[in-house]
């Protein structure tokens, strides 16, 4: 394609020179129309019909079977439920707002929506893949490069949208094999007596009503699941970083910082909300 604009841009160009450097004057009109029909029409339909039809002969098949992995992801308004499915698994690794997968393999990313139209897409990954309320969509991905990349919610769902976001890792395969078994275990006990008072905050607060830390009496599943909160990138679905910091602002500060989010900002007293940041920073 390069190649071939190259050739009309010299040609266009060097005519326009010859015209009005090499021979300038009048030029008899009588073949305009010819030029005109057969440049501005023929060739270009001749031209972008066979790199039509070249093109569309190269295009890879969206979803293509994958190799056994699945990945089931659902979009909220605004983040992702994240399902593992190892193949032969009967009940799922539950996740939310990452997504992990193994280089060198095509995981199959089943995809469905709670409300609204959402759009799941991985720029660096392959193409985007529209998420639907009550049926269910399929992209497979084989990344190669072991990474971290970024997606993106790319149909416009409400009022953060533009928060939508959240990181895809491609790890070694060994590697994602071993975090997917960390994953599916419970819980970690608080280390140290803040994180100890914060899981008291956690649990005294209301938080486990929408919020699962499995291994605990929060079993909630209107938000996203906590349980490894703090092995992730980021917080708020790609809004923040996932730092001690971020996290209290977060919890003190959700509604200004993700517009319509269901999540009530907390106004804890600043010690507990300490605690509390402590508590899900140690949940990795
Ligand atoms: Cu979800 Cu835009």
């Amino acid at each position: 394609m390069l190649a071939g604009a190259v050739v009309l841009w010299l040609f266009v160009n060097g005519a326009f020179y010859f015209m009005s450097r090499i021979r300038p004057g009048r030029f008899d009109q009588t073949y305009a129309p010819h030029i005109l029909i057969g440049g501005g029409i023929i060739l270009p339909v001749v031209i972008l019909s066979a790199l039509l039809v070249w093109g569309l002969g190269i295009l890879t098949d969206p979803r293509r079977p994958g190799d056994g992995l699945v990945v089931r992801v659902t979009g909220e308004q605004w983040w992702w439920r994240v399902e593992y499915w190892p193949e032969g698994a009967t009940e799922p690794i539950i996740s939310a707002n990452e997504i992990r997968l193994p280089a060198g393999q095509r995981a199959e990313i089943h995809l469905t929506s709670d409300k609204v139209i959402h759009s799941f897409w991985i720029p660096a990954l392959g193409g985007k893949m529209d998420m639907f309320p009550g049926r269910d969509t399929m992209i497979s991905l084989a990344p190669e490069k072991v990474g971290t990349y970024r997606g993106q919610c790319a149909e416009f769902c409400g009022a953060s949208h533009a928060w939508m976001a959240f990181s895809a890792v491609v790890m070694e395969p060994e590697a994602f094999d071993s975090w997917l078994e960390a994953e599916a275990e419970d819980a970690v006990e608080p280390a140290g007596d803040a994180a100890l008072r914060g899981r008291q905050v956690f649990l005294s607060e209301g938080c486990g009503a929408c919020h699962a830390v499995r291994g605990t009496e929060a079993v909630g599943q209107v938000g996203p699941d906590l349980t490894h909160v703090g092995s992730r990138q980021t917080l708020g679905a790609g809004r923040m970083a996932l730092t001690l910091e971020d996290l209290t602002t977060w919890i003190s500060h959700s509604e200004a910082l993700k517009p319509e989010v269901k999540m009530p900002a907390y106004d804890l007293a600043p010690d507990r909300l300490d605690d509390l940041a402590r508590y899900l920073e140690g949940l990795k």
